[in-house]
């Protein structure tokens, strides 16, 4: 048995069959079944199967080809499962491939082997234009690097998270989420008139905005204070709950993670080796 699939509970543990809400367990056959498709949702149009987990990654291993040739092996990981709006951080050392994760759970980058569902869909069944639509439509991310558009506002960047995934702009919530985190004097100003730490809950609220299947976060709380913190964790986890939204949030924060009832450190299922020079 995997250190994912084993049952226990606080830090650095990993869930129990079932949530308090009763949603499916992790690892649940439910989460496996084969032919669990949820194609439709491929096309932005639907939900995938609702019996699925949020995320599933079985035997997934990723590595980088270095500079010099070499192979750099970074993700090796048996099963890692996130039930349907469920909230879990992720812990680890700068360089053990957090990221990296985040990225091949989101389809940015493909994984070398194994196999990634989100919300039911085998990501790497899809062509790479769907793959994309499934991506804007279902999956809300918070890069480390925020990745704003320079030449746009806080509010229409917000609206652009919404408009990529199909749905209808709606303003009135881009404003009301920009306002959660403190930014309703700041709607009109673009990235490069913001503070990076104001830059960081525009991305927050980007991400939120089109209510995805899972939102993945890369530190979205690093750059800013401590209220601020908090205010960009509770909006994410209230949001999340709100709307049934799987969030997987990595952090090195220990005050960020102790407000989690699941924490995870990669190096405790990721059997890649330590890449050189990473400080573990
Ligand atoms: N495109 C790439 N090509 C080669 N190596 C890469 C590439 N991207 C990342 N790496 C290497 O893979 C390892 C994992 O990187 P990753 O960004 O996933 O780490 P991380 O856990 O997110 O670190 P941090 O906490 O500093 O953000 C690092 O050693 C990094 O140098
Ligand atoms: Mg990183």
């Amino acid at each position: 048995m995997s250190e994912m699939q084993k049952p226990s509970g606080g830090a650095g543990g990993v869930r129990g069959d079932s949530d308090d809400a009763g949603r499916p367990a992790v690892g649940s056959s439910a989460a496996s079944r084969p032919g669990s498709q949820g194609e439709g949702a491929a096309g932005g149009a639907g939900r995938g199967d609702p019996s699925s987990a949020a995320v599933e990654l079985r035997g997934v291993r990723k590595a980088y080809v270095e500079p010099d040739g070499s192979v750099l092996p970074v993700l090796d990981i048996e099963r890692f499962v996130l039930a349907r709006g469920e909230q879990v951080v992720l812990l680890g050392a700068s360089g053990c491939g957090k990221t990296t994760l985040l990225n091949v759970i989101s389809g940015i980058t493909s994984a070398d082997a194994g196999q990634v569902r989100v919300d039911g869909v085998d990501l790497a069944r899809l062509p790479e234009a769907a793959r994309d639509r499934f991506r804007a439509d279902r999956i809300g991310m918070v890069f480390q690097t925020f990745n704003l558009l320079p030449a746009f506002t806080a509010l229409e960047n917000v609206l652009l998270g919404m408009s990529f995934s199909g749905r209808r702009a709606d303003v009135r919530e881009a404003r009301r989420l920009l306002e959660r985190v403190g930014l309703g004097r700041r709607l009109e100003h673009r990235p490069g008139q913001l503070s990076v730490g104001e830059q960081q809950r525009v991305a927050v609220a980007r991400a939120l905005v089109k209510r995805p299947a899972v939102l993945l976060a890369d530190e979205p709380t690093a750059s800013v204070d401590v209220a601020n913190q908090q205010r960009i964790l509770d909006l994410l986890r209230d949001v999340c709950r709100e709307h049934d939204v799987a969030l997987l949030l990595v952090t090195h924060s220990p005050e960020v993670a102790a407000q989690f009832e699941r924490v995870e450190r990669l190096e405790s299922f990721n059997r890649a080796v330590a890449p050189a020079g990473a400080t573990r």
